[in-house]
């Protein structure tokens, strides 16, 4: 069998200590492919004025896969500055390369497990009625629609007068008539059917493979009825093909106050852009945070997977490297999945369950002490001490794993 190739794009900052991280962990599990290296971010921008230049497109295209680690981006009058001289003036924009390699390859599915890891310091704890803790075990998948709603970027400072003129046609437009337009600032939410029956036809799919007992749907039907509206419909329609799995509905806000409360009552949620963003990192704070989120920007023809976190400047320049290098590491396990090697990503998810759950490495975030040089010498494992740890326990076979229940994608 030919061996497949993964584009690698580390991009900026700490991406650039993660990634080759993952590719350690890849080597170690026994996944044979070929790598090459694309160009990506801050770099390319200030150089090329184009953070996500064409020839990396192009190697996405070619090869279907990425792992991509970080990037750095920075306001508009920033970026400006940052332009190579040559370039200064000629009308460059600065584009998030993120939001555009989801547009360019339509990554409409965003998918990002929040599993916790038991022993995981991070994890959180409430109170019981009778006194004491518990910890509840949460595991949920979350899949945000990646490339509409609100982030679809059609927005105005100061709109244009036929915008303006469209709008006047809406009866609840009234009372902003009047305004200046140079005091106005106006972002569209857009939600179609056909993204919106494939991100929850996903949410379905995933249940169903991996043994998740709900989906929820979280939106806010009752203010946006319009865009949340239609998200709920189609979710109802899209569940009528899963009638052994119930759609439950909650609205975004009551759902980040819920979810403190009882985590462990959720599976797989869906829902639009800004919601899911929101909701993913809300659930990840529950899991351990920055260090622990993981995701996949996956299309028809091409995917992408990263961890949640950018480039955290204030570390890129620390030697060695002190960040935790789980998300990334499961970022590639999610890759795995996506290809097909299940068995390898179980490897990788438990290997890393035996390290948290042992409690001897654990990197600055995981031990709650401020981050940076001092970090290591007040007993923080370093970013390939961890990895190292990680790799140490990827003996256990396939066979092994499968008897502690380990083969669903979020262990
Ligand atoms: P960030 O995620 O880079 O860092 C925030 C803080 O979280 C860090 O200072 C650090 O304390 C902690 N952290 C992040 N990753 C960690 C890890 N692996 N291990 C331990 N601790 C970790 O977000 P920030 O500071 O808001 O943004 C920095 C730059 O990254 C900006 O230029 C921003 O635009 C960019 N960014 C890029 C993203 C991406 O590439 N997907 C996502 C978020 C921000
Ligand atoms: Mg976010």
């Amino acid at each position: 069998m030919r061996k497949q190739t993964i584009v690698t794009m580390p991009g900026d900052g700490i991406g650039n200590q993660v990634l080759p991280e993952a590719i350690r962990v890849l080597d170690a599990v026994g996944f044979e492919a070929n790598y090459v290296h694309a160009d990506i971010g801050w770099e390319c921008w200030t150089k090329e004025g184009n953070a996500l230049p064409a020839r990396t497109v192009e190697l996405l295209r070619q090869h279907k896969v990425g792992l991509f680690g970080a990037i750095t981006s920075k306001p508009k009058k920033e970026a400006e500055a940052e332009l190579t001289p040559a370039l200064k003036g000629k009308g460059y924009q600065y584009f998030s390369p993120i939001v555009s390699m989801r547009q360019i390859f339509n990554l409409d599915v965003c998918m990002r497990p929040c599993l916790s890891f038991p022993g995981n310091p991070l994890n959180f704890i409430r109170k019981k009625p009778g006194g004491g803790f518990e910890e509840p075990r949460v595991d949920v998948v979350v899949f945000r629609q990646n490339t509409e709603g609100l982030y679809a970027g059609v927005e105005w400072t100061n709109p244009p007068q036929a915008v303006r003129d469209a709008l006047r046609t809406h009866a609840k437009y009234k009372p902003f008539a009047d305004i200046a337009s140079e005091d106005l600032a106006i972002s569209v939410r857009i939600v179609t059917r056909p993204a919106a029956r494939r991100i929850c036809t996903a949410a379905f799919e995933h249940a169903r493979k991996f043994g998740y007992k709900s989906v929820t749907i979280c939106e806010k039907p009752n203010v946006l009825r319009e865009t949340s509206g239609l998200m709920e419909e189609v979710a109802r329609e899209v569940q009528t093909q899963y009638s052994d799995i119930p759609l439950w509905s909650t609205n975004i806000d009551a759902q980040t106050m819920w979810l403190t409360k009882n985590p462990e009552d959720y599976g797989v949620m869906v829902a639009s852009n800004l919601f899911g963003d929101v909701i993913s990192d809300a659930f990840a704070g529950l899991v351990g945070g920055l260090g622990f989120a993981a995701s996949g920007n996956i299309g028809e023809e091409v995917a992408v997977f990263e961890p949640t976190h950018g480039s955290a400047p204030k570390y890129a320049e620390l030697d060695p490297p002190i960040v935790n290098p789980i998300a990334m590491i499961l970022s590639a396990a999610m890759m795995l999945d996506h290809l097909g090697k299940n068995d390898r990503a179980c490897r990788i998810r438990s290997a890393i369950a035996e390290v948290v759950a042992e409690g001897r490495v654990r990197t600055y975030d995981m031990l709650r002490i401020p981050g940076g040089a001092k970090s290591l010498a007040q007993g923080a494992a370093s970013t390939t001490e961890m990895t190292d740890a990680i790799i140490a326990k990827l003996g256990a076979t396939v066979e092994e794993l499968m008897s502690v229940g380990s083969g669903r994608a979020g262990l």
